[in-house]
């Protein structure tokens, strides 16, 4: 019953007809974001999430404090969990999902390919059950990835591109999402949206990501590894700031159908919708390090690897046009000004580990 008061109170919104949402992957990087900024225009918000150690989950951990602080509660579960999730469903009339719980990172794939399978296609069909069978039935956004568009030659990427062509299982198994959502909207009506999130950085990010770890070790002093094309080019992305990424999925939910109910054959059901949420804006991985070691005001250690990495794309850019007409989506963070809001981040979260203790009072240096 106490558990039973909080989800309550956590999920019911404080405005006029606000949201009442869902987020799952809530501890996570992109989630506790969502999560926090919901909150604060008033909607409610109940997360989500297993807590798993794909990465650090005293980072999860921390994030999930800095909710609990804005009376934003996590239930700890799968997505997998059936009986748990018909039972939030049970006691929350959501409005909305916003499910963002997956196994991301492309590398992984090579030591854990089944947690592909369990979180981003089974748990994925498992909520989507759950939401069907709901009443109300809620409009659902989804993170789908830049990566369903893999070896695709087109630049910028629009959503029309061809997707078939995945580099990773990662990006195989989001894309079989983007197939599965089809589905849900064509035979029970259930309005679903994907964003195709671009390598997205930003304060309390994953540690599993380039940016992040490469800001460790720059400061620590261990070198690190640049990864080519295999034409010997340099591998670009179109690094997104976290909080144009956040705009874009509470204009996606802002913007959302309702579900039906019943197939999407009706006239006036749910249509599918798929969106980019990138920065239009691509830079090569040797700008991103060159931009940290200036904010670090340490000079990396470099080494450069003539090959691509497992599972890369030579380079990612989104078109954002069709986000823009819909929701009004417009990134504004260049990639300086968000690294440098990441940076400060890290250091007030980390501290500084240039140099071990011992070593900055033999050299004479204060902390
Ligand atoms: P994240 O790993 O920080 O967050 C995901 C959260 O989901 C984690 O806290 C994890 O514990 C939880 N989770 C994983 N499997 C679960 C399961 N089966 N049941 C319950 N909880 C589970 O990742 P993120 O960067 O915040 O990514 C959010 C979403 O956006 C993911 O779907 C990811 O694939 C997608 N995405 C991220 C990026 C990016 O650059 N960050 C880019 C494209 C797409
Ligand atoms: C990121 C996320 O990790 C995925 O979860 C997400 O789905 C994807 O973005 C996306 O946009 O869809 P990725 O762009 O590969 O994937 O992010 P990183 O692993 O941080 O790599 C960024 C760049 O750094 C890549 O170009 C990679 O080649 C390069 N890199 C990475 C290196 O040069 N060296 C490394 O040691 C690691």
């Amino acid at each position: 019953a106490a558990w039973e008061k909080q989800v309550r109170l956590s999920s019911t919104p404080r405005r006029t007809n606000g949201f009442s949402v869902l987020v799952t992957g809530a501890a996570g990087f992109v989630g506790s974001h969502c999560s926090l900024a919901l909150k604060k225009r008033g909607d409610g918000v109940l997360g989500l999430d297993n807590f798993n150690n794909y990465y650090d989950p005293s980072l999860k951990r921390a994030r999930q404090n800095l909710l609990s602080k804005h009376q934003v509660f996590i239930v700890q579960g799968d997505l997998n969990d059936g009986p748990l999730l018909t039972k939030l469903f049970d006691v929350v009339p959501f409005t909305h999902v916003l499910h963002l719980a997956a196994q991301a990172g492309v590398r992984y794939a090579m030591q854990n390919p089944q947690s592909y399978i369990s979180s981003n296609i089974a748990g994925f069909v498992n909520l989507l059950e759950v939401a069907k069978a709901a009443n109300p039935q809620p409009s659902i956004v989804w993170a789908s990835s830049s990566s369903v568009y893999g070896l695709n030659t087109e630049n910028p990427f629009s959503e029309r591109d061809r997707t078939d062509q995945p580099a990773s299982l990662y990006a195989a198994t989001k894309k079989a999402g983007e197939e599965i959502a089809h589905t849900y909207n064509h035979i029970y009506g259930l309005s679903l949206t994907g964003l195709r999130f671009f390598t997205v950085y930003g304060p309390w990010g994953r540690p599993d990501m380039a940016y992040f770890f490469f800001t460790k070790d720059i400061l620590q002093g261990k070198s690190i590894d640049i990864y080519k094309t295999h034409d010997q080019k340099e591998v670009a992305r179109d690094f997104t700031y976290i909080d144009d990424v956040v705009k874009g999925c509470l204009g996606a939910l802002d913007t959302a159908e309702k579900s039906t109910g019943s197939g999407g054959k009706k006239k006036g059901a749910a249509q599918l919708r798929v969106y980019n949420l990138g920065n239009t804006s691509p830079v090569p991985v040797g700008r991103l390090v060159s931009i940290l070691e200036g904010l670090l005001s340490t000079k990396a250690k470099k080494h450069v690897i003539t090959m691509p990495r497992n599972g890369d794309v030579p380079f990612t850019h989104a078109n954002v046009t069709l986000a823009f007409k819909d929701f009004g989506y417009k990134p504004t963070t260049d990639l300086s000004t968000g690294l440098r809001k990441f940076v400060k981040w890290y250091i007030s979260y980390y501290g500084i580990q240039s140099k071990t203790r011992k070593e900055s009072q033999a050299t004479g240096e204060s902390g």
